[in-house]
C-alpha cells in the first residue's frame, strides 16, 4: 500500500498470522482413565500452525522482536532448537520473509533436519554429545560475533516464551474449563509449565501445579530436560510447582501403546509422558479436572512408532 512502510506492512503480516496461532481443542480421556468424579482433559497442541506447542512461543519471540524494532526482514532470526521450536521458527519465518538460522544437535531425528530444510532454514549441527545444551552455546557465540546479522531469540531467556502461555494457553484451558482442579506439564524450556501454570494459579491459587522431569539424563522423551544435569533455563520459576513427579522413557512407550489402543491418539514420547504423568495425579484423587497439553502428535517420530505399534 503506498505509504505504507515496510515495519507495518509486516506487522499486518504478523496480525493475520495470529489467528493460526492457539486456540486447540481439550479431548477428554474416557477409555485410557476412568474414574468416577475425576476428568482427565488432555489439550491437543498440534493442531496449530507448525504442529506443535511451539507454535505459540515462536510466534510470540518474532511478534515481540518485530515490536521492538529487534528483528526485521534485513536481520536473521537465530536459535538453539531440538526440533519443534525450529519448525515453528522457520515456518513463521517463511511466512514473514524472515530468515531462520537453527543451531541443531546433529543426532536429532532425520524427520525433524528434512521439515527444517524443506522449511527454508539454515542449519548449524552441533555436537550430539552435548545436546541443546551444546547447541545453545553455539547459538550465544555466533550472536555475539555477528550483533548486526543475527536477533538472538534465547528461547530459554526469552520471557515472550512463558508469556506466550500465559496469554494463551492458561486462559485457553481456564475458559473451557473453569472448574480444573490439577495441570500437569513437563518440563523442556519450561515455558509451557511457568506461563500457564503461573496464570491459572492467579485465577485461582487452590489449582495443584505437577512438573514432570525425565527420570534420569539419558532419556528419550524428546523436548524435556533433566533439570538437575542441564543447563537450568533462565525463564524456569522453581517455586511455582506444587509437586513435580519423574516420567520414564518406557513408562512413556508404553503409554503410546495404549494412548493409542483406547484414545485413538497417536502421541509422542512426551505427549505420552505428560499423559502417564496425569494420570498418575489422578489416580491419586476421589474428585477432580485434570489438565495437560499433548505438544506434538507421532509425525515426526515414525520409527520409533513403527518399533511400539
Ligand atoms: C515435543 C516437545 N515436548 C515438550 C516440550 C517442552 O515444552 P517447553 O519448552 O514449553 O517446556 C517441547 C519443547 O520444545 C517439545 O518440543
Amino acid at each position: 500500500m503506498p505509504g505504507m512502510t515496510i515495519d507495518h506492512q509486516l506487522m499486518r503480516q504478523v496480525h493475520l498470522l495470529g489467528v493460526q496461532i492457539g486456540h486447540t481443542p481439550l479431548h477428554r480421556i474416557t477409555r485410557l482413565f476412568n474414574k468416577p468424579g475425576v476428568t482427565i482433559y488432555a489439550k491437543k497442541e498440534w493442531e496449530q500452525l507448525s504442529g506443535s506447542v511451539k507454535a505459540r512461543a515462536g510466534y510470540a519471540i518474532f511478534k515481540a522482536a518485530i515490536e521492538s524494532g529487534d528483528l526485521n526482514k534485513q536481520k536473521v532470526l537465530l536459535d538453539a532448537t531440538s526440533g519443534n521450536t525450529g519448525i515453528a521458527y522457520a515456518t513463521i519465518g517463511s511466512r514473514l520473509g524472515i530468515g531462520v538460522t537453527l543451531c541443531l544437535p546433529e543426532n536429532a531425528s532425520p524427520e525433524r533436519k528434512e521439515i527444517l530444510k524443506s522449511l527454508g532454514a539454515e542449519i548449524i549441527y552441533t555436537c550430539r554429545f552435548e545436546g541443546t545444551d551444546g547447541a545453545q552455546q553455539v547459538a550465544k557465540a555466533l550472536a555475539d560475533v555477528q550483533p548486526g546479522t543475527y536477533f538472538y531469540a534465547d528461547q530459554y531467556r526469552n520471557d515472550n516464551n512463558w508469556k506466550a502461555h500465559y496469554y494463551s494457553t492458561a486462559l485457553e484451558i481456564f475458559n473451557e474449563q473453569p472448574g480444573i482442579t490439577h495441570f500437569v506439564a513437563g518440563l523442556g524450556t519450561t515455558g509451557t509449565f511457568t506461563g500457564t501454570g503461573r496464570r491459572l494459579k492467579e485465577l485461582d491459587p487452590d489449582i495443584h501445579l505437577t512438573s514432570l522431569q525425565p527420570d534420569n539424563p539419558l532419556h528419550g522423551l524428546e523436548g524435556w530436560k533433566h533439570l538437575e544435569t542441564a543447563i537450568v533455563p533462565g525463564i524456569y520459576d522453581n517455586t511455582l510447582a506444587d509437586d513435580n513427579l519423574e516420567v520414564g522413557t518406557e513408562e512413556a512407550w508404553e503409554m503410546i501403546k495404549a494412548a493409542f489402543h483406547y484414545e485413538r491418539l497417536l502421541l509422542s514420547p512426551s505427549s505420552a509422558a505428560n499423559l502417564a504423568g496425569a494420570i498418575r495425579v489422578a489416580e491419586k484423587l476421589d474428585r477432580g479436572i485434570v489438565v495437560t497439553v499433548l505438544p506434538d502428535n507421532a509425525d515426526k517420530y515414525k520409527d520409533l512408532i513403527k518399533k511400539l505399534l
